[in-house]
């Protein structure tokens, strides 16, 4: 038969067009788009009617069972974490393969490998974490990975086993010029951090909401201004990743109004926390604590204003898995704990796309088709993916959720199916949610619940990405 799958009388949307069509499927990939497929040329019928057909999330910046220097250790890793995706409606992720300080990037790649093979539901790729651009990392190791597929690494501006120096960022961005790879920072002010971290300890503030005051929006702004500063210096594109609010909004706001490929991201904690979420009874605040931290109401404005009128183009949602009742999560130094001493991070990808629907269209704040541009095409485009993930075209892989825009639920931590004991969402009214979500044709998830195959996700190879091209790239320097 011409199908193996059509998907019937859905409302299809992209990230440029929202029609009605029938999408006609053959091994994983869509091969027709077009009004009244005829039901006998498949050998099965999907019926979409009422529902909204969408490419598939994509999770482009979510940590799972990456090893951590300090004793903890991530609740999810690639079986439970992509299980738990799909579920949400995310069909592709992207998580990070972390160079240690003294290891070589090759082992760091190799090494993760070993932890996704065979596990994933759903279709991954890796980002790099570069800590030690050393000389062979920078003229050997990175040249050939980025060749071989690994086409993005973050950087880092703190924390004391991750942070590069400028002068290395700068080298390293040198490096990503010359071989059209696209660079992620996390952007805050190592030394402002350690400074208010000193100054709240002597002062006795160590309960887990002065994370939040020692991670200070003042420290994010200036370290979000010298990373644009070095990548125009060096003439690169670059993403600032985790974007908070209003303060780093502004330099992101700035870098773009005067023509430099700035990118930004954000995530659901930057529109639904603030930093009193960090104040909750005894140690409970903990479970909010992830960096940049939750800041204000004003900086959810300024958060959604961002996604709104395009300073943002990727929505991820930096799941950092650790349980909260648990020695090896947040609980790793007890529950008295300093702040400085709780891992950072909270789990969300699940809740992803739940939550900017409800919250963002359901609402009126953004357009569905800026829904799909943020939480999938775009990260397809600047990591490399697209055409073959992030949207829904002939010859794209049939990566897609069937999605019910009115259905109500509320979100509880024990319908979610990653291993964290805790959602920092808990309560929280949604409309909208996956009906069915497929990977290349096949159902991954179906009602909220998983219905696919560990393993069958595959390891995906990006490519130099257009958007990672520097300005002069067409003047040839
Ligand atoms: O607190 C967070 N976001 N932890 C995850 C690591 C990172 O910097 O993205
Ligand atoms: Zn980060
Ligand atoms: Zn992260
Ligand atoms: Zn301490």
């Amino acid at each position: 038969k011409a199908f193996d799958l059509i998907i019937k009388n859905g409302l299809v949307i992209t990230a440029a067009d929202r029609y009605h069509a029938d999408i006609g499927i053959k091994d994983g990939t869509v091969v027709a788009l077009g009004q009244g497929l005829a039901d006998a040329d498949a050998e099965q019928i999907v019926d979409a009617d009422g529902l909204w057909v969408m490419p598939g999330g994509i999770d482009a910046h979510c940590h799972l069972d990456q090893p951590m220097g300090d004793g903890a250790v991530m609740a999810d890793d690639f079986y439970t974490g992509t299980r738990s995706a799909a579920c949400g409606g995310t069909t592709s992720v992207i998580p990070f393969a972390a160079q240690q300080k003294g290891q070589s990037l090759r082992a760091a790649v190799d090494d993760y490998h070993r932890r996704s093979d065979g596990k994933a539901f759903i279709d991954y790729a890796f980002h790099m974490i570069v800590t030690d651009p050393t000389e062979t990392v920078l003229k050997e190791e990175l040249p050939a990975l980025i060749d071989e597929g690994y086409s993005s690494f973050k950087i880092y501006m703190t924390y004391d086993d991750l942070k590069l120096n400028d002068r290395e960022i700068l080298n390293v961005l040198a490096l990503a010029r010359r071989e059209g790879a696209m660079v992620m920072i996390h952007a805050e002010n190592a030394d402002c951090i350690a400074y208010l971290t000193e100054l709240l300890e002597s002062c006795g503030k160590t309960d887990p909401y002065y994370h939040a005051e020692s991670h200070s929006a003042i420290g994010e702004r200036e370290a979000t201004h010298r990373a644009i500063s070095l990548a125009e210096l060096i003439d690169v594109p670059m993403l600032i990743v985790h974007v908070s609010g209003r303060e780093a909004i502004e330099q992101i706001r700035w870098a773009q109004s005067r023509g430099l490929r700035v990118y930004g991201e954000t995530c659901p904690q930057y529109l639904m926390l603030t930093a009193e979420d960090l104040k909750l009874d005894g140690f409970e605040g903990a479970k909010c604590v992830c960096s940049p931290p939750p800041r204000d109401e004003a900086s959810q404005e300024a958060v959604w204003q961002a996604l709104e009128s395009g300073v943002f183009q990727v929505f991820s949602s930096d799941h950092a898995p650790f349980r909260f009742d648990d020695p090896r999560g947040k609980k790793l130094h007890g529950d008295k704990a300093a702040f400085h001493h709780i891992p950072n991070g909270i789990p969300g990808l699940e809740t992803r796309l739940p939550i900017l629907f409800s919250e963002g269209v359901v609402k009126e704040r953004i357009d569905v088709t800026r829904f799909v541009a943020l939480t999938a095409t775009n990260a397809a485009k600047i990591y490399g993916l697209y055409p073959r993930k992030g949207t829904i075209a002939i010859g794209s892989d049939a990566d897609l959720v069937l999605w019910d825009a009115a259905r109500k639920s509320t979100v509880r931590n024990v319908d979610l199916h990653h291993d964290v004991d805790y959602t920092p969402y808990e309560g929280l009214e949604l409309t909208g949610s996956p009906v069915m979500t497929l990977c290349r044709g096949s159902v991954v998830s179906a009602q909220g619940e998983p219905t696919g195959q560990a393993g069958y996700g595959q390891f995906l190879k990006c490519e130099r990405p257009q958007p990672a091209r520097p300005r002069g790239f067409a003047k040839g320097f």
